[in-house]
């Protein structure tokens, strides 16, 4: 049976949920793909476990049970403190895999891409450097970001089926945040904006500062993915990009970004209000075109797809050359952390079969 080795840096919600799938995979299936995972390396901000030749399913346990506890990997009997993940790089190929949201991570992947690894993204920010990283992470076929847009749901290898049979995209669509889709859904609903934001924190479908949702980046960094993988060449700024809030609240605190969110309130209420009444309602879009790369507040028809989204659901629309009337489209639940995992695993499985 063959170990691929897996470097994985990262051990939050989606690391954690990841280390249980990789056992699960090991156990249940490793004999039937003639494969397993054998993790070398686990890194946190400040600490890692190392190894050899694989760390034992008994302290990936032990990993796993001080991270829910809030220790770091730095504090674990089997751990140590770790300056930076690169020096962990194996002499030999592994399977990266980067479950953080890092933003300074992208050159030492290429690099990593360069020497024979292969690399696998939950994060969104190393795809979403220079075109030319870009090109460097991804030209050879071994860096794979299924998760990246939509989560668990099949976007990204739906796209590259299309493209790969000849299929170019002419325009691509939708709802990309799960975060964005459930406050629109509160707003129509009448729940004051502020209210929604904090409802939305407190069930966790928030990063730690709302803002990093609100400011629109999360969904432009998925159009940007989407349009360069579609072979658009194009850069962050690029993208038009319409911020939940105004500048002004920008150079506050969280905690005075929050008190704050009250002062919006009459805004998307009036916002809501005027076009009560004509059928339509707001979601937060995206348009990825060759002509046009955009992310904003939007009015749709509400018995679109798009319109009838509920909830933290994503949706998104592919309009090709073959589906140019009746366009294909993914939808479902955009966010979690099983299913994002489990679309990080389908990218280790799809490496690792083509391993040899
Ligand atoms: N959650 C979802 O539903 C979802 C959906 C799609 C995509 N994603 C993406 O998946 C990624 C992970 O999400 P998450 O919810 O698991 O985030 P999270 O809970 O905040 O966990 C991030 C992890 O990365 C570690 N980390 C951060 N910087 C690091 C560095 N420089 N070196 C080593 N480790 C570092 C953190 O270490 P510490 O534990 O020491 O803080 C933490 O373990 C993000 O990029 C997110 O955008 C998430």
């Amino acid at each position: 049976m063959e170990r691929i080795p897996v470097l994985q840096v990262g051990m939050g919600g989606v690391g954690r949920t990841l280390v249980e799938q990789v056992l699960t995979f090991n156990e249940r299936f490793g004999g039937r793909y003639g494969f397993r995972f054998a993790y070398v390396g686990l890194a946190d901000r400040q600490g890692a476990i190392v190894a050899d030749e694989r760390i034992p399913p008994a302290v990936l346990l032990e990993a796993l049970a001080a991270k829910r506890a809030g220790s770091s990997l730095a504090d674990v009997p089997a751990g140590g403190p770790l300056l930076d993940w690169r020096n962990l790089l194996t002499p030999v190929p592994c399977i990266i895999v980067d479950v953080t949201a890092q933003d300074d991570a992208e050159l030492g992947l290429a690099e990593a891409v360069v020497q024979g690894h292969r690399v696998v993204l939950a994060n969104k920010k190393p795809l979403c450097g220079s075109m030319e990283t870009f090109r460097a992470l991804t030209e050879r076929g071994n860096t794979r970001y299924e998760a990246t847009v939509g989560a668990g749901l099949p976007v990204i290898s739906t796209l590259r089926s299309l493209l790969d049979t000849g299929d170019p995209v002419t325009r691509i669509s939708g709802c990309f945040s799960g975060t964005l889709g459930f406050l629109m859904t509160q707003l129509e609903d009448g729940q004051p904006f502020s209210a929604a934001v904090l409802e939305a924190k407190q069930r966790g479908w928030t990063e730690p500062d709302p803002r990093d949702d609100l400011s629109g980046m999360d969904v432009a960094r998925k159009a940007l993915i989407l349009a360069r993988t579609s072979g658009f060449s194009a850069e962050m700024e690029d993208v038009a990009v319409e911020p939940l809030f105004p500048d002004q609240l920008g150079a506050l605190s969280t905690e005075e970004f929050l008190a704050e969110l009250p002062t919006l309130d009459h805004e998307y209420r009036d916002r809501f209000d005027t076009i009560a009444g004509q059928g339509t309602t707001l979601r937060y879009a995206a348009q990825v075109a060759l002509d046009r790369l955009s992310v904003a507040l939007t009015e749709v028809p509400r018995d679109s797809p798009i319109g009838s989204l509920r909830g933290p659901d994503n949706l998104v629309v592919f309009q090709t050359q073959r589906y140019a009337e009746r366009p294909l489209s993914v939808r479902g639940p955009g966010a979690g952390v099983e299913v994002t995992a489990a679309g990080v695993l389908s990218d280790m499985i799809a490496l690792g079969r083509e391993w040899r």
